[in-house]
């Protein structure tokens, strides 16, 4: 049996100890109120698992369920989930399924969410898992995609039957803020180099303002190393030499792909959390925002990458989750994790033969042995 230990820590305990300054989210009674979104495919089912757990581990968080209907075409459902994260601050969500079949005017509701809320700085931390089998080793990357813009607005029509329009929509802005928040995060992680991603080559004009906007961010740096690369080549570059990368900045679309390519390289899917945050609010989900509906309610899906999204909302609410195991041969005293997990299962997706409440059971079981804590700084 491998024993697999995920870890997921954007703000270190070290910093949360500096945090303490700020004054804490809003809260009633000691306990946080959390939006959660259960979405389709094996959203449902693995927010389930989340609340299973935070329950078991007496982590004080209440959850608001706000159900999101995708086959309803009017936007009533997500303007009252969109209502409930203003009140809350934070959600929690799964991927809300958009149908092609869907008329053109029905916008992607997971998109309507993050625009409506700004949440304009996607964040997403791919890191090698030890005891998962992947070609490239000591991957550590981090991925800031400019969430609100690019070729996501859906400004698209058919000037004349057979020739569409679609609209790629780049602001300074938007650039200069979601650059900022890249070498910001860049050097609060102490890391050492920003990649810009662009295609600005071709698009000249939206990607050169992109570009250019970076430039500008990153002469404030000076200590942070700034390079750009086209984004065909990093695709090639992360595909042979992921280990060259550090900090990666890009705009919505470029970030999707590449993003995508990153959680294959370090395992799939479902290992991978993701967040969004904006100036008021944040959002976590897992990081390559696919509904699993080929394989939802089998209980088969990795719980993984939403366990580790539920671990990063932990982290934001400055409510760490330690399970430190004692003497043990990992070391992970040498870490400063917010929260992590000991996986001694693994489902097939990674090559195991657990079932998604097996695995979950384990970590619990694992919590139990181990007597778990959880505290508010
Ligand atoms: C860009 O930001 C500046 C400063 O916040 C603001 O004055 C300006 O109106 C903004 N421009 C656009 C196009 O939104
Ligand atoms: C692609 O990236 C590599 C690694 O940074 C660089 O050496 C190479 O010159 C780039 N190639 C092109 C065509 O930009
Ligand atoms: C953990 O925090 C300690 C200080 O408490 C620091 O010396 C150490 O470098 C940190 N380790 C990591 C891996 O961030």
């Amino acid at each position: 049996m491998q024993l697999l230990l995920l870890s997921f820590s954007l703000s270190t305990v070290n910093e949360n100890k500096m945090l303490m300054l700020q004054p804490p989210p809003a809260k009633y009674g000691g306990r946080h109120t959390v939006t959660l979104i259960p979405g389709d495919g094996i959203g449902p089912e693995l927010l389930n698992h989340v609340r299973e757990v935070f329950r078991f581990s007496c982590v004080p968080v209440d959850f608001e369920v706000v159900h999101v209907n995708s086959a309803l075409e009017t936007e009533g459902d997500i303007n009252n989930a969109i209502t409930a994260i203003r009140r809350n601050g934070v959600a929690l969500k799964g991927n809300i399924e958009t149908k092609h079949t869907m008329a053109p005017s029905v916008k992607s509701r997971n998109n309507l969410l993050r625009t409506s809320l700004d949440l304009y700085a996607n964040v997403m931390h791919c890191q090698s898992l030890p005891g998962v089998q992947t070609r490239h080793k000591n991957i550590d990357i981090m991925i800031i995609r400019e969430n609100t813009e690019g070729e996501y607005s859906s400004l698209e029509h058919e000037s004349v039957s057979g020739v569409v329009e679609s609209l790629k929509i780049i602001t300074r802005n938007n650039s200069l803020r979601i650059a900022e928040y890249a070498f910001r995060l860049a050097k609060e992680k102490g890391r050492r180099k920003v990649t810009a991603v662009h295609k600005a080559n071709i698009m000249k004009l939206g990607d050169g303002l992109f570009l250019e906007c970076c430039r500008e961010v990153a002469s404030g740096y000076p200590d942070i190393t700034f390079e750009s690369m086209i984004v065909d080549n990093t695709t090639m570059q992360l595909v042979s030499k992921p280990q060259q990368f550090d900090v990666m900045v890009m705009p919505n679309l470029y970030g999707n792909i590449v993003s995508n390519v990153c959680a294959g390289l370090v395992g799939g899917p479902g290992l991978v959390p993701g967040a969004n945050f904006g100036r008021d609010y944040a959002v976590f989900e897992t990081a390559t925002r696919n509904t699993g509906k080929s394989i939802a309610d089998r209980n088969i899906a990795n719980p993984t990458a939403m366990l580790l999204a539920s671990c990063m909302m932990l982290d934001h609410l400055k409510c760490v989750f330690l399970i430190f195991p004692s003497g043990n041969s990992l070391s992970v005293q040498n870490f400063n994790f917010s929260c992590f997990f000991v996986l001694q299962l693994h489902t097939a997706d990674i090559g195991g033969q657990g079932t998604t409440s097996e695995v979950v059971q384990s970590i619990m079981r694992y919590i139990q042995s181990k007597g778990q804590l959880t505290s508010d700084l």
